[in-house]
């Protein structure tokens, strides 16, 4: 028998403003709850806390029967904003905190790390603070499709992530400086949950790299070192700046990647079916053959609507896309690119955030790396 007036008492503690997004990714709405650490939650965050909870302690406020009066008095004594003060004293501030739209692995090892391990309740714990972190991860070749297990040794002092094949006497097989580095988890496009992708600039070409490790807590430790050793870089190199600054320049995520079709600049050769990722903030959308290439196919420079660039739905006249009929034409001041997607969806989300980069105005770096990115993308 489901106690409704206890059910009504919890659903009312969830109209505080701090009890009406997920403790742990902000999903709105939350109507789960873990009475081990009296946070309220959303669904998907409660499959993780019943990972390491006693059983009966992760419970439904609408669904379940709190047969517990003490249960109820806890949740009602505590909520997110106490947990939070608790749990969350010491995070980092170059620490991830993750999104509901981010992937599972950060989502899951932010909650473990928060209320299993008890990593950020006092400012004693060095885990996050190392200045130096090896191990090894698994590492995509640059031309075979495999992955094998390498090295990695990322160095704060000297600003560098190396890595070394099987021959350690040779000397690291690629060195990677932390100035131009960025790093965002791409589960999808390297088939792997816990996959990583790695960029940097290489002789002024971004270059791309895939790694990943079996264990959730490894590679999501392996991605608050990167951005620890990113945040260091920059603390040093603008000391003016303010952490609240610094913080949105230590990693930078896509707005979108997936697949679309793209014909050339004649608007008569084949469609192709291309890799894309749209940089937002560096105003790129860049395409690749294949997924996981080393280097861009082509790219296109998103500029703003100031400055003659449009994004339009659909396809030109009397044109026919291969295998895809949602068309996107995107107008730079030098051609036009025409682009289809593999349904409306598809081409809804793609149009939404190109025209999101379209109305931001372009800075004076941006209008600096227009003119960079033409030299090098000539056609
Ligand atoms: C719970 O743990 C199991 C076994 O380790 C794992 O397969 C599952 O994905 C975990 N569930 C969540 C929601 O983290
Ligand atoms: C970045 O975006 C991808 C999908 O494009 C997503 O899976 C991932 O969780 C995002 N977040 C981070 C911090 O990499
Ligand atoms: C991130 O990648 C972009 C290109 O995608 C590059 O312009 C930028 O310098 C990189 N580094 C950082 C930290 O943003
Ligand atoms: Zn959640």
């Amino acid at each position: 028998m489901v106690n409704r007036e206890r059910n009504t008492r919890l659903l009312e503690t969830l109209k505080l403003p701090e009890n009406s997004v997920c403790a742990d990714c902000g999903l709105p709405e939350p109507d789960w709850a873990s009475c081990k650490v009296g946070v309220f939650i959303c669904l998907q965050c409660s499959g993780v806390h019943r990972n390491f909870t006693e059983s009966g302690k992760v419970k439904s406020i609408r669904l379940d029967n709190w047969e517990d009066e003490r249960l109820v008095q806890f949740m009602i004594g505590n909520g997110n904003l106490k947990a939070k003060k608790k749990y969350e004293a010491f995070v980092p501030p170059f620490y991830y905190r993750p999104h509901a739209r981010d992937c599972d692995v950060l989502k899951e090892q932010w909650i473990r790390a928060k209320y299993q391990r008890e990593e950020f309740m006092s400012n004693k714990a060095t885990i996050h603070t190392t200045a130096h972190r090896e191990g090894f991860l698994y590492k995509r070749g640059r031309d075979s499709k495999g992955f094998q297990e390498r090295k990695f040794v990322l160095s704060r002092s000297e600003g560098v992530l190396k890595y070394y094949t099987k021959d350690n006497g040779k000397g690291p097989k690629g060195i990677i400086p932390i100035q131009s580095l960025n790093v965002t988890f791409q589960g999808e496009k390297i088939r792997h949950q816990h996959g990583l992708e790695i960029t940097y600039m290489k002789d002024s070409q971004t270059r791309n790299i895939f790694v990943y490790h079996d264990s959730g807590e490894e590679i999501v430790a392996w991605y608050n070192a990167l951005r620890a050793a990113r945040f260091h870089y920059l603390k040093t190199t603008y000391p003016q700046a303010s952490e609240a600054e610094l913080i949105p320049k230590i990693t930078r995520n896509y707005s979108k990647v997936g697949y679309m079709e793209k014909t050339g600049p004649k608007q008569k050769e084949a469609f192709k079916k291309r890799w894309f990722n749209l940089d937002s903030g560096g105003r790129k959308l860049l395409y690749y053959k294949n997924p996981l290439d080393a280097f861009e196919t082509g790219g296109i420079f998103i500029g703003s609507k100031e400055r003659g660039y449009t994004v339009k739905e659909g396809l030109p006249q009397g044109m026919k896309g291969n295998n895809w009929d949602c068309g996107i034409i995107i107008g730079t001041p030098a051609r036009e690119f025409v682009l289809t997607c593999e349904n409306v969806k598809e081409q809804r989300e793609w149009l939404d955030v190109l025209r999101d980069v379209l109305s931001q105005p372009m800075t004076k770096e941006d209008i600096m790396e227009e003119a960079n990115f033409r030299r090098k993308h000539p056609k």
